[in-house]
Order: structure tokens, then sequence, then C-alpha cells
């Protein structure tokens, strides 16, 4: 018997990983992403995304976790040598995402109180960007803001809590109770969506299919991109995951029902967010496409005025926010857990050492987020470590497994020989053309843009800074780290041959 941890049981690993996956992309992201390409006509490209790359490449990290038993970069080492920094790479980058998450937890912990009293009054946009972040300009970091910080240290409170009581007892824990909550809640909300007057436009203005659309190649590339954020992939994190599973798991049935679950509960969010801006058109005498919008802007500016109008207001604003903060912890503690295995295994250190020093260290980061700039900090490090991190970095996996190391088709019959569902070539196929040629595409279409237009309009010296130099500096930083030497080469080669 080894003694890597372990789930406890299949639902257990299921949960975690649907609570990885589940999280403010299905809800704030998903629904605009949709409306914004086609509406109902984005189904198909986003179909079409979830079967030939999505679940693909969850089946293949699946597998790896599953084969190697190891955290990412023990187990990219596995396949080749020259894999390792990929996994730390992947790693780092769902480090730097660690920093600036549970930040915007901290908001929607701070929103759930504020709903009880719509503290936010006739302004909520004022009141989010003004009374609340006290946002200043991009490039000078002000004085930090406690309102902030102080839910902050909270967030990390219970990452560190679950997090340091390890994987079954805490991470396992942790989304038996948020994920379910977190249904709960989020079904409550939808219907009492779905019953506002005016929902219905909203709902027209969702699924009115634009078919046009699915020629345009744009459409394709958000299909995938959302995808890709929305199973969690290529973050290192489904790997170190599924490196818990017992030897006898199931992986393809696994990994189907993770991806339908995580695209249900999209569909779920989508109806419910476009159910509440009818709702809000219809009180404002406006259009839904006047009101439609995601992200940040979605949750802290737009929803506050519909939770206003709303009967139950100060309830059902709570419900909202309590499920953002439920999403938002689960995925949390999942990134967290790339780089404690990685630093646990590297480093030869205890599990409690790895939090302390690696989740201490994104929380001392993540402090430059609560400042007066933390906004734009925010907004511009994500934009950069999602497309030059984690979609390039997916790229170079797919690359590197299927082109040079050709392991697929060991992959394929490793899969096989424990899962209820048989990959067939298609498998293969997916992940050995497809997904890389989308890929490819779209990070040059991805450059194109960045290159000809300042994000968000940024001054060019911060987006440099915060920008390119996080994400570059992540891959460099991956490549430095998998220089160290294993504490245990032994165990290693040990290891290998069982
Ligand atoms: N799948 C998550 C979501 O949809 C993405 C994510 C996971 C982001 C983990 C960060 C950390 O929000």
């Amino acid at each position: 018997m080894e003694n890597r941890s372990q789930w406890g049981t299949r639902l257990g690993f299921l949960l975690a990983a649907m609570g990885s996956a589940i999280g403010l992309g299905n809800i704030w992201r998903f629904p605009y992403t949709a409306y914004e390409n086609g509406g109902g006509a984005f189904f198909l490209p986003y179909l079409f995304a979830l079967l030939t790359a999505g679940i693909p490449l969850l089946i293949l990290e699946y597998t790896i976790g599953h084969k190697f038993r190891g955290s990412a970069p023990r187990s990219y080492r596995k396949i080749s040598k020259g894999m390792e920094w990929i996994g730390w790479w992947q790693v780092v980058v769902s480090f730097v995402i660690s920093t600036y998450y549970p930040v915007i937890i901290a908001w929607a912990i701070m929103y759930a109180y504020f709903s009880l009293g719509q503290q936010w009054g006739g302004d909520a946009t004022g009141f989010f960007v003004g009374d609340y972040l006290q946002l200043g300009d991009p490039g000078s970091f002000g004085a930090m803001v406690p309102s902030v910080l102080l839910p902050l240290i909270a967030v990390w409170v219970v990452a560190f809590f679950f997090l340091g009581r390890g994987v079954k007892k805490g991470i396992e824990v942790a989304n038996k109770i948020f994920i379910p909550t977190l249904a709960v809640i989020f079904l409550i909300i939808v219907i009492r969506a779905v019953t506002l007057d005016g929902a219905m436009q909203g709902l027209d203005a969702f699924f009115k299919p634009n078919w046009s659309a699915i020629a345009d190649g744009k459409v394709w590339v958000a299909a995938y991109g959302q995808i890709f954020f929305s199973l969690s992939i290529a973050f290192a994190i489904m790997i170190t995951y599924a490196s818990y599973l017992p030897k006898k798991s199931d992986i393809t049935n696994n990994a189907f029902i993770t991806g339908f679950a995580n695209s249900s509960f999209e569909l779920l969010a989508g109806i419910g967010v476009f159910a509440a801006l009818g709702f809000m058109a219809v009180q404002s005498g406006q259009d839904v496409s006047d009101v439609a919008t995601g992200g940040v802007g979605l949750a802290f500016m737009v929803f506050p005025e519909i939770i206003s109008q709303m009967p139950g207001a100060g309830f059902f604003g709570f419900l909202f926010f309590a499920s953002l903060v439920l999403a938002g912890l689960s995925s949390l503690i999942s990134i967290s857990e790339t780089y404690i295995a990685g630093i646990q295994e590297k480093f030869n250190v205890s599990r409690g050492k790895a939090v302390l020093f690696g989740g201490g260290l994104a929380a001392i980061l993540s402090l430059a987020f609560a400042t007066q700039n933390g906004l734009n900090l925010l907004d511009t490090v994500d934009h950069f470590i999602n497309n030059y991190g984690v979609a390039l970095a997916g790229l170079f996996e797919v690359v590197a497994i299927a082109w040079f190391a050709k392991s697929l088709k060991s992959f394929q019959n490793h899969a096989n020989s424990v899962s209820d569902i048989p990959l067939g070539a298609w498998w293969r196929v997916c992940l050995g053309i497809i997904t890389p040629a989308v890929l490819g595409w779209m990070m040059l279409q991805n450059l194109k843009t960045e290159v000809t237009e300042a994000y968000e309009g940024y001054p060019i010296d911060f987006l440099f800074n915060y920008g390119w130099v996080v994400a570059i500096g992540a891959m460099f930083a991956g490549a430095l780290l998998s220089l160290k030497k294993w504490p245990d080469q032994a165990a290693e080669t040990r290891a290998n041959e069982s």
C-alpha cells in the first residue's frame, strides 16, 4: 500500500472536480459569452468544443493523474523529462490565479452583506468602484482598502483550513458541503428569476439563434475558450485531483459526468442571468441588449440594481452573492492544491508546510489586489494569464503529449483498462489534431488583437508590467522550478516501475 492521499469516495472526487469546474466562469462568463456569440446558435460550437476538446482533455488529464499518481510536474516528468517544465508552468499559472481569485470572493462576501440593506443605494456602479473599491488610476497602487482586506483574510482562513486538513478530510469535505448547497441556492435563484416580469424577454434574447455567427471564426474561438476555462483544464488542477483517485477508478465515465454537470450548471446560469436581465430591461424600459453584460460588471454593477428592484431583494441578493462565494471557494481550493502538491513532492515537505509556504505566499501577494488599484490590476493579470498562460500551456500540453511523446495510444489503453466507456480512435483525433489546430489558431487571433489594441485602453507600461511580464514570467518560473532536483530520485524510479 502506498501512502499517497486518496479520495474517500467516487462521489467525493466527482464533487471536487465539479467544484473546481463550476466557478465564476459558469455564472458570469458563460451567459454573456453565449449571448454575444450567436445566442441559441452558440450551442453548436459550444457542444462541438465540449466534445472535441473539453471532455477529451479532461479524460487525458484524469488518465495522467490516475496513471502516474503525482502532481502535474511529477506526472508530466514521467511522460518525458523534458515535459516537467510545462507542469510547473501550469502550476505557476494556477498560483498567479490564486492571488486574485480570492479577492473576487472577498468582494462577494461583502456584497452578500450589502445586499441585506441594498447598501449601494441608487447608483450601484458608483458605489462599487467609488465607495467600495475606492478605485484609483491604473499605475498607482494607493492605499489598502479595509473592506476588501478583511473578507480577503476570511477567504484565506477558510481555504487554509480545508487545504490543511488534506484531500479526504479537507478538500472532499469542503466540496461535499459547498457543491450541494450551491446547487440548492442556485435553483432557488433561477426559479425566482424565471418567474419575474420580463423574464421571457431575457430568455428570448439569450436563446434567439443568430445562425450567421457560426460562420465567424471568433465565435468558435470563444466556444473553445469558454470550455477550457470552465472545465479547469490545462491548469494542472485535474491532473492533481485525479492523482488522488484509487487505482480502481473509472476515468472516462467520470470525465463525461464532470463535463456534462459543468455544462448543465452553465446553461442554468445562462437562464437565470438572462431572466433577471429581462426583468431589469422591462423595469427600466430598456432593451435587453442595453443591460446585458458579463464578468465583474454583471455581478457587482448590474446585479445589485436588479436585486434592488426585486421583491424579496435582501434575501435573493444574499443568495446570489453566497452562490458566488461557494462556487469561488471550491475553485480556489482546487487551484491552490496544484502548487501544494507540487511543493510537497519537489521540496519533500509535509502538507502543512506546503500549505503554509505556497498558500502563504499567494495570500501575501493577494494583498496587492486589495489596494485601490486592485480592480485594474486584477482585470489585466486575469486577461493575460488566461490567454497566454492557460491557453498557451494547454497548447504545449497537447502538442508535447500527442506529437512529441506520442503517448496518446498508451493513455487510451490505460483509460480503457479501468473505464466503463471505451475510448476509440476519435479520442486521439480530437487531441492530436482538432485541439492543437483550434488552440494554435486561437493563439494567433489573440496575439493579433493584443498588438493592434491596448487591452481595455490601459497604459502600455501598465499592460507590459502586469500583463506580459506576469504571463511570460510564469513560463520562466516554471522552467526554473523544473531545474531543481527531486529529493528522492530513487523513489521516483520505484514509482516509475510500478
Ligand atoms: N472552472 C473555473 C470557473 O469556471 C475556472 C477556474 C478554476 C478558475 C479554478 C480559477 C480556478 O470559474
